[in-house]
């Protein structure tokens, strides 16, 4: 059974198809309305989620498809005791397709090796995100129009920020892509993705503290914010929350093509004054992820043999 647990599940063949398959659902929106009718997406949400629930409910709705689920767990079984294998084998008796976000790193795996019906990964812990990253692949090729030779920047919280190790794995797979890293020290990116991905794919990457001091070589600024909810005391986080502030006075000597992402929620990491910058792409990401998740629901159910 094809599950999206990482992103590195999908060959950069099949991203493609996946990217395809969105562009054609933003031309023809009423073409895709009825593909799901009568298919039921579970969303297991164990961690709390406005964006990434919404989009795959509102994803499957405008396929045509219902949606089941909870949106926290202690409304869920797992309040009891219940295993995430259990529950992976309970939902595959009533639905087609599953969403899961989980604190545990590793749960939706769990869930895959014991469903019998596609799983994603809406999230694991401090780990993947691999939806947010079609989401950002999808932005990335409609701003940019590839991948190749980007210099791409992260920004934020490079240790707990699971959309930003998603996202360094899906673009190592392209040609002449560089990555920046910038953060305070106690926020750098995780050795193990340093050395496993940009390390062994020869990605060429740097580390630093200072934003502006790399911004007039960026194609693409990714920002995230400080995850709170993955500290060990609210010190560190009250000292690091504010590392980085994006303004239009520090976007003085970006380039004019930067594409601004960031995967939302924002705290403080930009500053509204940026939202009418022309390159300002955060919250077309938010509508590039839904069409995503449209393409990604069809083509597991497709290959699961449901549709
Ligand atoms: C991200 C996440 O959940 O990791 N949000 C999202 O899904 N768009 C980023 C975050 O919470 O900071």
């Amino acid at each position: 059974m094809k599950s999206l647990i990482d992103i590195l599940d999908f060959t950069v063949e099949e991203l493609q198809e996946l990217i395809d398959t969105a562009n054609d659902i933003i031309e023809h929106p009423a073409a895709y309305s009825e593909r799901c009718r009568g298919k039921k997406l579970a969303t297991l949400f164990f961690e709390p989620s406005t964006r990434t629930r919404l989009s795959f409910e509102a994803a499957m709705y405008e396929l045509g498809g219902n949606v089941i689920g909870f949106s926290e767990a202690a409304s869920s079984s797992a309040a009891k005791g219940e295993s995430v294998a259990d529950t992976a084998k309970v939902i595959s008796c009533y639905a087609d397709i599953i969403a899961m976000r989980h604190p545990k790193e590793g749960a939706p795996l769990v869930a895959a090796m014991n469903a019998s019906i596609p799983v994603i990964n809406a999230g694991d812990g401090g780990h993947n995100h691999p939806t947010q990253t079609l989401a950002d692949l999808l932005t990335i090729y409609r701003e940019k129009g590839g991948f190749e030779n980007l210099t791409v920047g992260f920004c934020g919280d490079l240790k707990f920020g699971r959309t930003v190790h998603s996202l360094i794995n899906a673009l190592s797979r392209y040609a002449g892509v560089r990555v920046v890293l910038i953060s305070p020290e106690e926020l750098k990116l995780p050795s193990y993705v340093k050395k496993d991905v940009l390390a062994a794919k020869g990605v060429p990457y740097e580390q630093t503290t200072d934003l502006e001091s790399v911004m007039p070589r960026l194609d693409i600024l990714y920002m995230t914010r400080v995850q709170r909810e993955r500290f060990f005391n609210e010190e560190d986080y009250l000292r690091l929350k504010d590392s980085y502030i994006l303004t239009p006075e520090k976007l003085k000597n970006a380039k004019a093509e930067l594409c601004i992402m960031h995967p939302l929620p924002r705290v403080n990491e930009i500053s509204v004054a940026v939202d009418d910058d022309p390159r300002a792409c955060y919250f077309k990401q938010v509508l590039y992820g839904k069409y995503m998740r449209m393409a990604l629901i069809l083509k597991l159910l497709k290959e699961a043999g449901t549709l």
